[in-house]
């Protein structure tokens, strides 16, 4: 008969975010703390840096990713109260081959954005399914707007060539950090995605789009036999 000793299907999250941590946060940096399942896992490596004697400043991307870490014991500062943000790492929920992303699936894509912009180096962590060769070919596009008016908001997202469904949670609209509603808009897929965050833009009651463009440094991508490869 035969045995099987050891078939544990390894953790991709968890070895994505561990590694990215422990290859680019340095004593005495300020480190801008993702959203997400994946990123919490880089939250409790950070949480274990700190707890060993390093001296970091860390920013949250979300309420969410701000209470797991101080209930880890590392404080969290203000956006505003720190100059630059040394390196920020975060998931997402699409990568395509020029490393544009899609993020926004855990509702925290716009603090997620203003962070991003304020680091030196963004470092974002996927496990292999999140790759794909165009974005929106598997997710929705996330674009946050403000409540007042968000159907005619709905309506002009639409013209864009999608489907925009408003995001629920227990049976109401789902409310942001900032107070917002969520359209999550499924194209077929983005061909242009430079263009297409151009008109999105520019609708009233827009407050922020998912779509990452030019934002990633660095990914890290996990595959299930364990390894990390890195695009960069
Ligand atoms: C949060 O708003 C998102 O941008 C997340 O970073 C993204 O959804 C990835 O989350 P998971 O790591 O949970 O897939």
């Amino acid at each position: 008969m035969k045995q099987i000793i050891s078939e544990k299907t390894p953790n991709l999250k968890k070895i994505v975010a561990e590694k990215a941590v422990d290859d680019f946060v340095k004593d005495g940096m300020t480190v801008g703390l993702g959203t997400g399942s994946t990123a919490e896992y880089a939250i409790k490596r950070v949480g274990e840096l700190v707890k060993n004697g390093f001296k970091l400043k860390c920013v949250a991307t979300s309420q969410r990713t701000a209470d797991l870490a101080e209930s880890l014991g590392v404080r969290i500062y203000d956006v505003d109260e720190v100059d630059h943000i040394d390196v920020t790492i975060d998931g997402a929920d699409e990568v395509d081959p020029q490393k544009q992303l899609i993020k926004g699936l855990g509702g925290a894509l716009l603090r997620e954005k203003i962070v991003a912009a304020a680091s030196l180096a963004e470092v974002i962590i996927v496990d292999e399914s999140k790759i794909v060769e165009k974005l929106g070919m598997k997710t929705p596009l996330p674009v946050e707007v403000i409540p007042y008016g968000h159907k005619k908001t709905a309506y002009a997202l639409e013209r864009q060539g999608c489907k925009a469904t408003l995001r629920m949670k227990d049976g109401k609209p789902f409310i942001t950090d900032a107070g917002n509603y969520i359209y999550d808009c499924k194209f077929e897929a983005i061909e242009s995605p430079f263009f297409l965050e151009s008109r999105i833009d520019v609708i009233p009651g827009v407050v922020e789009n998912g779509l990452f463009l030019n934002t990633a440094d660095v990914v890290l991508i996990s595959h299930p036999d364990g390894t990390v490869t890195k695009r960069e």
